[in-house]
């Protein structure tokens, strides 16, 4: 789905953070207000906030919790110096955010497949949550079952586990799958995914994903291999502006860009990127084999 364009969400506004989540030696979630100067903005789940950190730079971030009363989350693995910076702030600190920016997953009838490879399950967080309501009290969109794959290098880098194991209701499952084995499955959350699919005999499934593009290359293909299951993939590209202006996070060879037509792509549009699961970006726009 396509938000509306509203220029006003073009501008940063500093805000509190009001508590900090401790995930794991490399991941804190920081709660913050989310108020917006003028009406409140709705945010859907898998959708994005630029964050800009006073005295450094400004980042894309997933909202990994959509709260009440005009709280969200953001969930942030420390890998450089804007995410290391943050790792620092306090509770009180201030923050700036603009946005929320891109499309969004949608919640599809039927067995919902989600996969969180690393600090990608921040993504989905919020759509586990979404299709696990919709399960609960069935609306007009029915779900059978969520099988939830959750994947890390190691034990110690796995994120959310308790927490999905809350939303998760009876019937559905967790999959934890670690590459060296220190916790559950051993090997990649798509040798797991192509084990459940091999078995599922559901014919409405939707797998949704994000984590390394690696991974989202290879649950696309085990997908398509499967008689073309409905994927639903947040791609992370590197980003500047986060409104389609900079270019950075172009897709080759369709030219749609990754903040702005995406951060969330279905089969139709990853069979055209010839460059999916191939090259990174660095800030100048040069490309780089993965
Ligand atoms: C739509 C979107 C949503 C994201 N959501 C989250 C999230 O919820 N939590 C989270 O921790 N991270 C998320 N990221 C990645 C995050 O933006 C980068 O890790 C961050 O910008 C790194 O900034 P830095 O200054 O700390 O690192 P740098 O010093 O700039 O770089 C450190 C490393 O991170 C890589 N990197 C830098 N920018 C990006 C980028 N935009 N995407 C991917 N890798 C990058 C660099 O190539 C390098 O390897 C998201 C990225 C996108 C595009
Ligand atoms: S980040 Fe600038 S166009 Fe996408």
């Amino acid at each position: 789905m396509k938000p509306p364009y509203d220029y006003r969400l073009n501008k940063p506004f500093l805000t509190p953070i009001i508590d900090i989540i401790k995930e794991n030696n490399r991941i804190k979630t920081f709660i913050i207000e989310y108020n917006p100067i003028f009406e409140p903005v709705k945010i859907n789940p898998g959708q994005f906030v630029m964050v800009w950190i006073p005295g450094s730079d400004e980042i894309p971030m997933s909202v990994s919790h959509i709260g009440k009363n005009s709280k969200i989350s953001i969930s942030v693995a420390n890998v450089g110096d804007t995410t290391h910076l943050m790792h620092q702030l306090k509770i009180g600190d201030k923050i700036g955010i603009r946005g929320p920016y891109g499309n969004w997953f949608t919640s599809q009838d039927g067995t919902a497949i989600v996969i969180g490879g690393g600090i990608g399950m921040a993504s989905v967080l919020s759509i586990i949550q979404d299709l696990s309501n919709h399960k609960k009290i069935p609306t007009d969109i029915k779900i059978d079952k969520i099988i939830c794959i959750n994947g890390a290098k190691t034990e110690t880098e796995l994120c959310f586990t308790e927490e999905l194991q809350k939303i998760l209701n009876e019937g559905d499952s967790l999959e934890i799958c670690t590459d060296d084995g220190s916790l559950g499955f051993k090997g990649f959350t798509t040798e797991k995914l192509k084990e459940i699919l091999d078995k599922e005999k559901s014919n409405a499934i939707t797998v949704y994903a994000c984590g390394p593009e690696k991974m989202l290359k290879t649950v696309f293909q085990i997908c398509e291999d499967h008689n073309k299951i409905s994927v639903q993939l947040s791609l992370e590209r590197m980003m500047r502006c986060g409104f389609g202006i900079c270019g950075l996070c172009a897709l080759e060879p369709t030219g749609l860009l990754v903040c702005q037509d995406g951060p969330i792509f279905t089969n139709e549009i990853l069979r055209e990127i010839t460059d999916f699961g191939k090259i990174h970006r660095d800030f100048s726009g040069k490309t780089y084999s993965i």
